[in-house]
This record gives structure tokens, C-alpha cells and sequence, in this order.
């Protein structure tokens, strides 16, 4: 791994709020720069689009040239370009569109329009080396909640379940705001839920009942369970007494790892899969890190979680499945390569 000859190839990730600009040498991670307007959208307690969008196009530029002084390369160096063609905000996606466009005419090298989903499961390969066939992809963001089966990143990614209604991120977010806690807010319910009792209050586990699973076996569902947040803490609030918020957030949070890592396991375990991999912002939940493993150990299966900052949105996992793309001799996208916001998962390469 890491040998000079393998391809240089530069990722451009923006989908969301953060301006990603990664460099990976085969497997190699060269430099990931990230600029976040995440304290743009605090205020109003989710991701702006416009905000979003305007705040990329200020970043481009200032991110490509540190992902450039970090690596100690100079963009003629690259041989390839990778980007984030969808899912996500359309506005966001566009600037990064254009950007990559721009370098790949520019520089002459060909361009790979990638699917954000596969790209947060080729990162892993920057950190644990290549990805097990067949894995279990467990991800889950504040803009995303699925389960797929990955036999081959660039070709076969299969989608088990998804969320029906919130993704995960989002009601870490919703609940934390319903506590007077900051955005983001999973981080924020992680650490007030080390102090509390995840039994103090028993919340609902989306669609886990025997009906539920007929249909929606590994399919998620928050909603309900940020509404039950919100009715006991308003009754509470109606009584007139304090909100125990460590309580409510470690109550909160193991609803959710219950869910998720229940799902997980079974898909696993139904699919035959020996490895799950973790992935997506919620992936740093101290707590779903934890129970993963333990659940998954109980029946031989392996997990892989990156390391936070390679889980939530970067430019680094965009250039992994690039490198992994041209590795592979796949075929490059054409110049007129879309944004598209609906991007289906199982389009690894637009
Ligand atoms: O992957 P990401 O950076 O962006 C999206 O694609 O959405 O994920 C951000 C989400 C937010 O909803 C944030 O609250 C959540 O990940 N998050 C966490 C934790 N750290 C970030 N959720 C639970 N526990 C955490 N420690
Ligand atoms: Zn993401």
C-alpha cells in the first residue's frame, strides 16, 4: 500500500454544511480539509441551504489549496477528481459539481461524480485497510439512516433499510433542542447521557413490534420517539418540575442504539455477513460504538468503526472511493455530470 505509482486522486465533498477537500494516494490518506458552516446554522437549530451553499462557494478555493500545502503536492500532481454528485442539498452538491468540473477541464484529468452513501463506506479503507466482501454498512447521519449490503463499493451496494420518517442525526438534533442543548446536537446528548440513566424512562423502539417487522424488518422510524421525548418533557414541565435532562438524554440514546444496532445485527446475521461497518456522523455516538460491538461479538461478527473525523462528511472519503474507482478501472463520469440531490444508493458512480 502507499507506493508512489498508485494514483493521486483529489475529493471534493459538499452535500451538507461542510466543504470537504481530501487526498488519497491508493489507500493512503494525504490530507483532509474541512471548512463547516455549521455555527452559521445554529441559530436556527438545522442546516440553512442557502447558508449552506453560499458558505461553500467563500471555502472552495482556501480548502482546495490547504488539502494541497498539507499533502505537499500541487494540484497538477492529481490524476484524478472525485466529487459528491448526490445525495444531498441541491445548492451544496452544485458548487462542488462545479468545482470539480472547473479542475478537471482545467487540469485534464478525468472526473468521477460519486454517491456521498458509498463514499462514507470507502472511507474506511483510509483507516482498516480494504473493505471485507460481503460487509453490513450501518449508516447514520443527520441526513441519513441506512442498511446495506456492500459486496463491491464501486459496483454493488444494496439497500436493506432505511428510514421511513427522521434519520437518526436529526432526532439527536430535534431531542437536544427540545433540552435546551446546542446544535449539533449528538454530541451534546452523548456527553449529558453519561450521567444520566438510560432505564430512568422507558421510550418507544420504532418499528420493532411483530407487525412493524414483517414489513419494516430493517427499516427505521424516530419520529415517534422524538414525540415521546416531547410529550414527557412538556408533562413534566406542565407539573411544574425540573426536566432531569442527563436521564431524558441517556433514556433518549439508548432507544436509538437499541434500534439501530438490533437492526444491524440481524441484518447481519440473516445476510450471513461476518463484518459491520459503522458510518455517518452518529457513528461517534460513544454509546452505539459500545453496544455494537457488544451485540455483534455475541455472534462472531466483526465491527469497524473509522475514527470520528473520517465520519462525519469530509472530502477524504469522496477521494477514497475515487482512488478505489480508478483502482478498479472503472470508467470516469462525462463532463455534463449532474447534481443530483435524489441520488439513488445504489448508483455508486453518476
Ligand atoms: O455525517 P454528518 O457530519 O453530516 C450529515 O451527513 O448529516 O452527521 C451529523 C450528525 C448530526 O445530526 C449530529 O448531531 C450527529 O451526526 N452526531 C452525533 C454525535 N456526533 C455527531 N450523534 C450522536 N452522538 C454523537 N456523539
Ligand atoms: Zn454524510
Amino acid at each position: 500500500m502507499g507506493g508512489v505509482s498508485e494514483p493521486l486522486v483529489l475529493g471534493i465533498e459538499t452535500s451538507c454544511d461542510e466543504t470537504g477537500v481530501g487526498l488519497v494516494r491508493g489507500q493512503t490518506l494525504l490530507a483532509d480539509a474541512i471548512a463547516s458552516s455549521v455555527d452559521e446554522h445554529a441559530r436556527f437549530g438545522g442546516v440553512v441551504p442557502e447558508v449552506a451553499s453560499r458558505a461553500h462557494l467563500e471555502a472552495m478555493v482556501p480548502t482546495l489549496d490547504r488539502a494541497c500545502e498539507t499533502a505537499g503536492i500541487s494540484l497538477h500532481d492529481v490524476d484524478a477528481i472525485a466529487v459528491t454528485s448526490g445525495p444531498g442539498l441541491a445548492g451544496a452538491l452544485l458548487v462542488g459539481v462545479a468545482a470539480a468540473k472547473a479542475l478537471a477541464i482545467g487540469l485534464g484529468k478525468p472526473l468521477y461524480g460519486v454517491n456521498h452513501l458509498a463514499a462514507h463506506v470507502a472511507v474506511d479503507q483510509l483507516e482498516h485497510g480494504p473493505l471485507p466482501d460481503p460487509c453490513l454498512a450501518l449508516l447514520v447521519s443527520g441526513g441519513h439512516s441506512s442498511l446495506l449490503r456492500v459486496e463491491d463499493v464501486t459496483t454493488t451496494v444494496e439497500p436493506l433499510g432505511a428510514t421511513i420518517d427522521d434519520a437518526a442525526g436529526e432526532a439527536f438534533d430535534k431531542v437536544a433542542r427540545l433540552l435546551g442543548l446546542p446544535f449539533p446536537g449528538g454530541p451534546h446528548i452523548d456527553r449529558a447521557a453519561a450521567s444520566g440513566s438510560s432505564v430512568a424512562i422507558d421510550f418507544p423502539r420504532g418499528l420493532t413490534g411483530r407487525r412493524d417487522l414483517e414489513r419494516h424488518r430493517f427499516d427505521f422510524s424516530f419520529s415517534g420517539l422524538k414525540t415521546a421525548v416531547a410529550r414527557w418533557v412538556e408533562a413534566r414541565e406542565a407539573a411544574g418540575e425540573p426536566v432531569p435532562v442527563a436521564d431524558v438524554a441517556a433514556s433518549f440514546q439508548e432507544a436509538v442504539c437499541d434500534v439501530l444496532t438490533r437492526k444491524a445485527v440481524d441484518a447481519a446475521v440473516t445476510g450471513g455477513i461476518d463484518d459491520i461497518l459503522v458510518g455517518g456522523g452518529v457513528a461517534a455516538n460513544s454509546r452505539l460504538r459500545v453496544l455494537t460491538e457488544e451485540r455483534a461479538a455475541r455472534h462472531g461478527i466483526r465491527v469497524r468503526v473509522p475514527r470520528p473525523g473520517l465520519c462525519t462528511d469530509n472530502g477524504a472519503m469522496v477521494a477514497a472511493l475515487g482512488a478505489e474507482l480508478v483502482r478498479r478501472g472503472r470508467p470516469p463520469s462525462s463532463l455534463d455530470l449532474p447534481a443530483d440531490s435524489s441520488l439513488p444508493v445504489t448508483q455508486v458512480l453518476a
